[in-house]
């Protein structure tokens, strides 16, 4: 009989829902919420609401899009965590309330895991591309930025994380703080293509091993514009593209050492990328780059894979229901990765 999973995606401002059969994709659907726009980030209290008003037709949805009855699932995963208290709490009191109603298992999923195994949804018009163990996948989102090994589904290591700000949060704040917009990944991401990218320079961060650091060029281009807007109050205006182009270039030089640095020390040529962040046309054509130089394999996800989605979660919900992996209703969603 096949397993059908239904995955629920609540950490942050999307409201995701999937179904898969056997690793493969029947329905993924997401709801964005538009409403943090005007706050120039993620508000958690309306996160929250906005998640309690569209979990209920965001699964609707997916359970329809797919094919299936809710009563043909065989088990449901959800983001237990990392991510914003009220807002997982919605997802996970859902698939619980759900779980009960119909009998079946729960199964928990870190939130950080779904991004890493994104590119094993398996979908019916695509080739199946997947990395083989161990690989390398940097992790590059909005919380976090991390080299992992990648020795199996459920088995990894953490080589090197940041040790302040994530890569994404770097994007966030730059953006915000020059007036440019949330979020501020894709607005850098789309200026830094029309821009110069050797125009200005930034300062490294000196981190050892295989940490990284974004707090400290964060704080350099807040000094760098202000200085420069004392001189003439127009200049983010008439610079924009290639201060964006600049600093997207530091950030990526800055992934990409640690990055050449672990593949380096691990003897792994199987590089994948994942999260909000590889989303980056620059990171992306970097890190194809660099593998054809190195002899490295490298491994894109899709555009609708690297954001927030149910998709991923159910994919990784499926290994841990293969694996004999079920959860306890009495389980409560933690906000922080040392938690888990
Ligand atoms: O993985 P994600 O959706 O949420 C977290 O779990 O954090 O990542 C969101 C992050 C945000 O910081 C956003 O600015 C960034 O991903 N992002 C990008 C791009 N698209 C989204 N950063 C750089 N370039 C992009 N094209």
């Amino acid at each position: 009989m096949a397993d059908i999973i239904l995955g629920i995606e609540s950490s942050c401002d999307d409201t995701s829902a999937a179904v898969i059969r056997d690793g493969w994709l029947l329905s993924n659907v997401i709801a964005s919420q538009d409403v943090h726009k005007a706050y120039g980030g993620v508000v958690p209290e309306l996160a929250s609401r906005a998640h309690e008003q569209n979990i209920v037709p965001v699964v609707s949805e997916a359970l329809s899009r797919a094919g299936v009855k809710a009563s043909e699932l065989t088990a449901i995963a959800f983001t237990r965590g990392p991510g914003l208290l009220g807002s997982l709490l919605v997802g996970t009191s859902f698939a619980k309330a759900l779980g009960l109603a119909l009998n079946i298992p729960i199964i928990m999923v870190n939130h950080l895991q779904g991004h890493i195994l994104a590119g094993f949804v398996k979908q019916a018009d695509k080739p199946v591309v997947q990395p083989s163990f161990p690989y390398l996948c940097l992790l590059v989102s909005g919380g976090n930025s991390q080299i992992v090994k990648v020795n199996s589904p459920l088995e990894f290591e953490i080589l090197g994380q940041t040790i302040d700000d994530a890569v994404g949060e770097a994007f966030d704040k730059c953006s915000k703080m020059m007036g440019l917009g949330y979020p501020g990944g894709p607005v850098i991401d789309r200026l830094a293509k029309l821009g110069n990218p050797e125009r200005f320079k930034f300062a490294k961060p000196r981190v050892p091993g295989l940490d990284y650091s974004f707090s400290g060029i964060k704080t350099s281009l807040l000094y760098f514009v202000r200085d420069e807007i004392a001189k003439d109050p127009d200049f983010i205006e008439k610079n924009k593209e290639d201060i964006c182009a600049s600093f997207q270039k530091a950030l990526i030089d800055i992934l990409m050492d640690k990055l050449v640095k672990a593949a380096r020390q691990t003897g792994i040529r199987e590089i994948a990328i994942g999260g909000g962040v590889s989303a980056n046309s620059g990171l992306r054509e970097r890190i194809v780059a660099e593998g054809r130089r190195r002899g490295w394999k490298t491994y894109l996800p899709e555009f609708k894979f690297t954001t927030d989605n149910a998709a991923m979660i159910a994919i990784a919900g499926y290994y841990h229901y293969l694996a004999g992996e079920r959860t306890s209703l009495d389980v409560a969603p933690v906000s922080r990765m040392a938690d888990f």
